[in-house]
């Protein structure tokens, strides 16, 4: 038996489109980018969705927008220490300091009671990550950045599909930002996205993902045509406008091979987020037979987890760590992966800032005990017992 971390799935109709895309030889960013943002928009409920190459850029660009509303290079983003190490480098991709605060071990969150004594006069917003599908606390992370006057810009990378009362995740605060790397829940193989009901955050975002790029007609932004165009050179002056660029930029398009295989994921929406989300529900009930040996997270009744993958956390216990577990797990042919790190204190990268083990002890325990395995689409009812199985003979084996 083999229980892979993650799947994607490639449908009839992505095979159709692709052959399509390579036939006509209309590969970069065009009208299917543009078809899968507004499908993708109108799935969540948001305005406007912004497509990207990755999900670090859709953190990194979503950031960039706040240059143009009075933000400084070196200003200050407050982030979970807890979080894929992609959230502390698109914070300085996009040319801030992330400023982490730890995390609250039961819901793998950033902890609001740990913000407020983060914010200085270089505080631009606060970018809550909803680890593992799960929502962060938006209501107090509401009430600390209306107090200060800073923007809400949400990780939510891990997060399709969640609900937190009533909203869909996308659309709590000024922007989200999505990866579709292969083993989310839609995916483009590698890509990102960012939703986002303000039609100038939008426009700031396509032009920062083409360079910082000033042009905004509609054949330039979404490549619709390489024919003429009488507004080149209609300017008044010896520029082109597709050649001026009035911000920093990033090149972070999609490609059209890669809208290919979103829209088909959109088409199967409904059924992937079903199969995920009975895979996780089931795991999560079960799991609390492991209690207080092995504990996992829990779904609030104002909530619904967006799918990614199933924590698993080992609470203190002097007869077994964490490599006992994932390699037991791991001869049982259940991929597993750790359930990140501190990045301040355990991403060697981040050294530089200065921060020193112990500033993040709940981001530091998980980091050293926790594990997340896959809940994905392909994986069956029997295959989830197969997972609950493991885990209760390790226990068995080793309390
Ligand atoms: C919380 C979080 N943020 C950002 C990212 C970055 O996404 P990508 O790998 O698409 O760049 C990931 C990736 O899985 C993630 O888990």
């Amino acid at each position: 038996m083999r229980i892979p971390f993650g799947t994607i799935s490639v449908t009839a109709r992505s095979k159709e489109l692709i052959n399509e895309i390579l036939t006509t030889n209309r590969l970069s960013s065009g009208k299917y980018v543009r078809e899968f943002e507004k499908r993708f928009a109108e799935l969540v409920g948001a305005r406007e969705a912004v497509a990207v190459s990755t999900g670090t850029d859709a953190d990194a660009l979503a950031l960039a927008v706040l240059y143009d509303y009075g933000a400084k290079r070196n200003d200050e983003i407050i982030i979970p220490a807890l979080s894929f190490v992609a959230t502390g480098n698109a914070v300085l991709q996009a040319g801030f300091i992330p400023v982490f605060a730890d995390i609250d071990v039961n819901t793998l969150n950033i902890d609001p009671a740990k913000i407020e004594e983060r914010i200085t006069e270089k505080t631009k917003a606060i970018m809550p990550v909803h680890l593992m599908g799960k929502p962060a606390d938006m209501d107090a992370i509401f009430g600390i950045a209306h107090k200060y006057n800073l923007y809400v810009i949400g990780d939510a990378a891990e997060a399709h599909g969640a609900v937190y009362k009533g909203k869909n995740v996308a659309v709590c605060g000024d922007m989200a930002a999505y990866s579709l790397y292969v083993a989310h829940i839609i995916s483009t193989v590698e890509g990102g996205i960012v939703t986002t009901d303000d039609a100038g955050f939008a426009e700031i975002m396509r032009s920062l993902r083409s360079h910082g790029r000033a042009c905004k007609c509609e054949s330039c932004v979404l490549n619709r045509t390489s024919g003429y165009c009488n507004k080149r050179f209609g300017n008044g002056e010896n520029h082109d406008i597709r050649f001026i660029f009035e911000r920093i930029g990033f090149s972070a398009k999609m490609n059209e091979l890669e809208a290919a295989i979103g829209i088909g994921n959109l088409d199967i929406y409904d059924d992937i987020l079903k199969k995920r989300r009975d895979n996780l529900y089931y795991l999560l009930d079960k799991f609390q037979a492991f209690d207080p040996h092995i504990v996992t997270i829990r779904k609030e009744s104002y909530e619904d987890i967006g799918p990614h993958a199933l924590p698993i956390i080992i609470r203190e216990n002097p007869r077994f760590d964490r490599p006992k577990l994932a390699n037991f797990m791991e001869e049982r042919g259940i991929d597993t992966r750790t359930l990140f790190s501190s990045i301040p204190t355990q991403c060697a990268g981040f050294d530089f800032l200065g921060y020193k083990k112990g500033d993040f002890p709940n981001a530091e325990y998980i980091g050293n005990y926790g594990l997340h395995v896959g809940v994905h689409q392909d994986l069956s009812r029997p295959e989830c017992d197969y997972i609950l199985n493991a885990i209760r003979d390790f226990l068995n084996t080793y309390v």
